[in-house]
């Protein structure tokens, strides 16, 4: 199993999608062992989005991401980054296909809801900005039995 990093983002908060967004995980099948609201301060959030440091994009992001409170997740399952990925849509909502959750909900790359880790060395990562060990709980859902094989 792998654990991968979501966060709603300040715009996801703010228009009500958090419900939305921990249901259609956990419709899918996936379990969450970890979450956290928070506002992140401007270091916090270039530690993030230390990658896009200097991109043109990296100022209005960084004002973006520490405008209101955001909801961070740890979400585990089998190929829980990659089909996380997925549920999320591409980076554009523009560009993301109906059914995601960036092209059902968004229009603007500048306000796309959520972020999802997007590799495994991206979520370990992120999960260890945002969670200590004794954040994450141990338990099953009873019903993994009838989505696992
Ligand atoms: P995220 O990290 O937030 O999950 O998004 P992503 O992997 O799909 O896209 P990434 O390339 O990592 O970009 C991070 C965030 O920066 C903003 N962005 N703006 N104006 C632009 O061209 C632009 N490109 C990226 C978006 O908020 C994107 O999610
Ligand atoms: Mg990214």
């Amino acid at each position: 199993m792998e654990t991968t990093f979501l966060m709603v983002k300040p715009d996801g908060v703010q228009r009500g999608f958090i419900g939305e967004v921990v249901s259609r995980l956990e419709e899918r099948g996936l379990r969450m062992t970890a979450m956290k609201m928070m506002q992140l301060d401007r270091e916090a959030a270039k530690e993030h989005y230390a990658e896009h440091e200097g991109k043109d994009f990296y100022e209005p992001l960084l004002k973006y991401i520490t405008s209101g409170p955001v909801v961070a997740m740890a979400v585990k399952g089998n190929s829980a980054i990659s089909l996380v990925r997925d549920m999320v849509g591409e980076t554009d909502p523009k560009d993301a296909k109906p059914g995601t959750i960036r092209g059902d909900f968004g229009i603007d790359v500048g306000r796309n809801i959520v972020h999802a880790a997007d590799s495994s060395e991206s979520a370990e990562r992120e999960l260890d900005i945002f969670f200590n060990g004794s954040d994450y709980q141990e338990y099953k859902r009873v019903e993994e039995s009838w989505v696992y094989e």
